[in-house]
């Protein structure tokens, strides 16, 4: 599906995002291996997430939805799981594939997990290795470096890992894998990642002790049942306050957006950009601190962006590099190669787009260089398959006078069904 867009349009009013992807999944991963019923209020009802609830309804877990973002599920603990008939399909998901892969692996069954086209292509060698360290038996293509992987869990024992990337996705693999250990697991990290799985897990029991960039598991008999509240999903959220950044007229709210500060690198870079961000009514629910975001444009100007904030604004960095095509100056990109293996090789579509619509822009092997354009001209970008890609140019084709082409845009399915309505309600056009 192709979706044009018309441009230039003032960004104004109010919007509740969608419910953050990262930690729905987990609601549906943690409450299946927990006792008890757990009811999920604001659950994302996007592909990403229904992929997960396939998975886990073909082990034998009843999934309910009551209406549209409230789900029920019917834990049947930490040795419920069955095995699964036939394949365990991750679609696009490679949280869905990974921290996945660390449950199966503490199971005594045999499951094969595969994935779409993408996910087929992304690495799996980072979870596979230490899992097969504490013990589970995993087959995969190229020696286990891609999927589809067939994970034979066995008896596991506790780990010493330091995670040689900064990746949340393979620490949440080993937390999970750990609760079904022999002793201890301990996972150290260099750079923080978003903490999800450890917030959630201790909200239901698990034992979890982080000081330093050290984090230690100790088993539990059993996870049980609560209610989970999910916050909006600021990743989501991020497409916004860039088009309300990059309009100088704008004042958006932005209503109940997660700000666990394992997240908000974006709020950081666009205040440093010259963008005025408030934040108000802050609360903190199962764990996970929730407020409103006021934002107003006033002009933006480049930034260099590397470092420990990197991994707190990863899935931003689509949308972060357009407010940068849009500053004044350089903005430089570094430390970002993790973006080279994401749904799409992001560094790779975001300069192949952001050059169509006239900026410069130079592809680091880790990054990008972007230098602020003031005429840039509407064209036809493409997704190449990548929902923060379709959203991220969305938002360069309303901030330009003229009307712009998204192909394949149906992949914000992914994570946010609903976003081109969202823009269309948050936006309209100068006259
Ligand atoms: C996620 C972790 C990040 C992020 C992804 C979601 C998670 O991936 O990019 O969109 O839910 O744990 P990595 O762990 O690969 O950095």
């Amino acid at each position: 599906m192709d979706v044009i867009l018309e441009g230039k349009r003032k960004i104004k009013g109010e919007i509740t995002p969608p419910p953050d992807k990262s930690i729905s999944h987990r609601s549906v991963m943690i409450g299946a291996i927990s006792e008890g019923t757990t009811e999920v209020e604001r659950f994302l009802c996007a592909d990403d997430c229904l992929s997960t609830v396939e998975c886990f309804r073909k082990m034998g877990i009843e999934i309910d939805f009551l209406g549209h973002d409230r789900i029920t599920i019917k834990g049947k603990g930490l040795r419920g799981l069955k095995k699964p008939e036939g394949m365990l399909y991750a679609g696009n998901s490679g949280t869905t594939m990974r921290l996945l892969s660390g449950i199966l692996a503490g199971q005594d069954f045999e499951a094969v997990i595969s994935g779409d086209e993408s996910l087929l292509k992304r690495p799996m060698g980072r979870v596979v290795e230490p899992l097969r360290m504490m013990g589970a038996a995993i087959e995969g293509r190229e020696g286990g470096r891609y999927a589809p992987l067939t994970i034979r869990g066995g008896r596991l024992k506790g780990i010493y890992y330091e995670l040689p990337v900064a990746s949340a996705q393979v620490k949440s693999a080993l937390l999970l894998a750990g609760l079904y250990a022999e002793g201890e697991t301990v996972i150290v990290e260099r750079q923080k990642t978003r903490d999800h799985t450890e917030i959630m897990l201790r909200e239901l029991g698990g034992k979890i002790f982080s000081q330093d960039g050290r984090l230690k598991l100790i088993p539990v008999e059993r996870l049980c049942a609560r209610k989970i509240v999910v916050p909006g999903d600021i990743s989501s959220a991020a497409f916004f306050m860039v088009a309300a950044a990059i309009d100088e007229n704008s004042e958006l709210l932005i209503r109940d957006v997660g700000i666990n500060p394992t997240r908000t690198g974006v709020i950081e870079v666009l205040r440093e950009m010259g963008c005025t961000v408030e934040i108000q009514n802050e609360k903190t629910t199962n764990g996970e601190k929730m407020g409103d975001v006021v934002i107003k444009g006033n002009g933006l100007k480049g930034v260099v962006i590397d470092g420990k904030v990197i991994p707190r604004l990863i899935d931003e960095i689509p949308a972060i590099a357009v407010a940068a095509a849009f500053a004044q100056g350089e903005t430089v990109i570094k430390g970002a190669g993790e973006l080279r293996v994401k749904e799409s090789d992001r560094i790779k579509a975001i300069a192949w787009n952001l050059k169509r619509l006239g900026a410069q822009v130079t592809e680091l092997e880790d990054g990008l260089i972007i230098r602020g354009e003031s005429k840039m001209k509407p064209c036809e970008m493409d997704s190449f398959g990548d929902h923060r890609i379709a959203m991220a140019m969305a938002v360069a084709a309303i901030s330009i006078p003229g009307r712009s082409r998204i192909k394949n845009a149906e992949c914000v399915n992914i994570s946010f069904p609903d976003f081109f309505d969202a823009l269309q309600k948050i936006s309209e056009p100068y006259v």
